[in-house]
């Protein structure tokens, strides 16, 4: 193979201000204890057939889903480098009931919030699956407790997802950049790969589960089928995967109430805010149908909500026909 300049690697790229001269208070910290875990977690996702670490626990979580191992095995790896980074006053997390709070005065604390495995019906048949965080920063000399995590998403200071595909890609969105980034397994780094992610004007996708069409409400159908007369069909089933996606070449992403889920399928906390705001600094959207996304202001760690979210103009056009226009 022949020899390749040298690419900017991840530590590289958040000890040098994350891409817009941001003052290092320890979120470099934080996003290097999500990639450190995310390389785990990457190993333990293509070993776990081997070490038959696949299916089921036999617990099911707070919001009544089955919890896989690897869902418990990529928890438990994300709660351990976070807690350790020094840098992080609170955790919340899709499988874990109440967040888990950092003992000792972490001065200049950051509040993750994570769904530490994402893509469930996916993790046993080798398809695309990943891991989402949102990152606020703790508010100044504030005893961090349960209310805390309560955060608007407009609020998030960074948000961060990886993709365990065919290769295992970390996406980090600050204020001012978005960057992709691929594990370099000779490195055993992040390298900048995607620098800059704009998504493109033009939307190629629409990503839905289309055996939900019947439960949808007369607007909603309208919606989709919008979609379906214009775009190609693309989904995984993975939310972070058919972001990913639609993200690098322009498309949609719908999961919006139905009748069977009023406050449709997705977590606000763990999957809507992260990905609505590396959406918006990719200069996408984010919405419920009826609300933006990040202006949200949470009741509930693990709530729910109804997830449209790519294309600024075609939320835009969803967001108009779900509400009779
Ligand atoms: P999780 O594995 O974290 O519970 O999330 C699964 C989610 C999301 O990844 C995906 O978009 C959605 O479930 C798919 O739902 P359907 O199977 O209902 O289409
Ligand atoms: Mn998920
Ligand atoms: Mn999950």
């Amino acid at each position: 193979m022949s020899a390749v300049g040298h690419r900017t690697t991840l530590q590289e790229y958040v000890s040098s201000g994350l891409g817009g001269g941001a003052q290092d208070d320890g979120l470099d910290a934080v996003i290097m204890a999500i990639a450190d875990g995310s390389i785990q977690v990457q190993r333990q996702v293509q070993q776990a057939a081997l070490a038959d670490a696949l299916g089921a626990t036999g617990e099911t979580n707070v919001q009544g889903e089955i919890i896989q191992r690897m869902d418990q095995v990529s928890s438990d790896i994300f709660v351990e480098t976070l807690s350790s980074s020094g840098h992080v006053a609170a955790i919340g997390c899709e499988e874990i009931e109440k967040p888990v709070i950092i003992e000792g005065e972490v001065a200049d604390g950051y509040i993750v919030l994570m769904d530490p495995l994402d893509g469930s019906s996916n993790i046993d048949v080798a398809v695309s699956i990943g891991s989402i965080f949102g990152i606020w920063k703790k508010r100044p000399g504030e005893k961090v407790n349960e209310d805390s995590l309560l955060r608007p998403g407009d609020e998030q200071v960074a948000a961060v997802y990886v993709v365990y595909g065919s290769s295992t890609v970390l996406v980090l969105a600050t204020k001012t950049d978005v960057c992709g980034f691929t594990l370099d397994f000779r490195s055993g780094e992040f390298a900048v790969t995607h620098p800059n992610i704009k998504i493109p004007k033009e939307c190629l996708y629409y990503s839905t589960n289309e055996g939900n069409h019947k439960v949808l409400d007369e607007p909603t159908q309208k919606a989709v089928a919008n979609l379906r007369n214009k775009y190609s069909q693309r989904y995984v089933g993975s939310l972070v995967a058919d972001f990913h996606r639609n993200l690098l070449k322009g498309g949609i992403f719908a999961y919006p109430a139905d009748r069977n889920r009023k406050d449709g399928r997705l977590r606000l906390m763990y999957e809507a805010n992260p990905l609505g705001f590396v959406a918006e600094q990719a200069g996408g959207a984010a919405s419920t149908g009826y609300q933006r996304i990040l202006d949200i202001i949470p009741e509930q760690l693990h709530q729910r909500t109804p997830l449209i979210l790519g294309n600024k103009d075609v939320v835009e056009e969803i967001v108009s026909v779900i509400n009779g226009g």
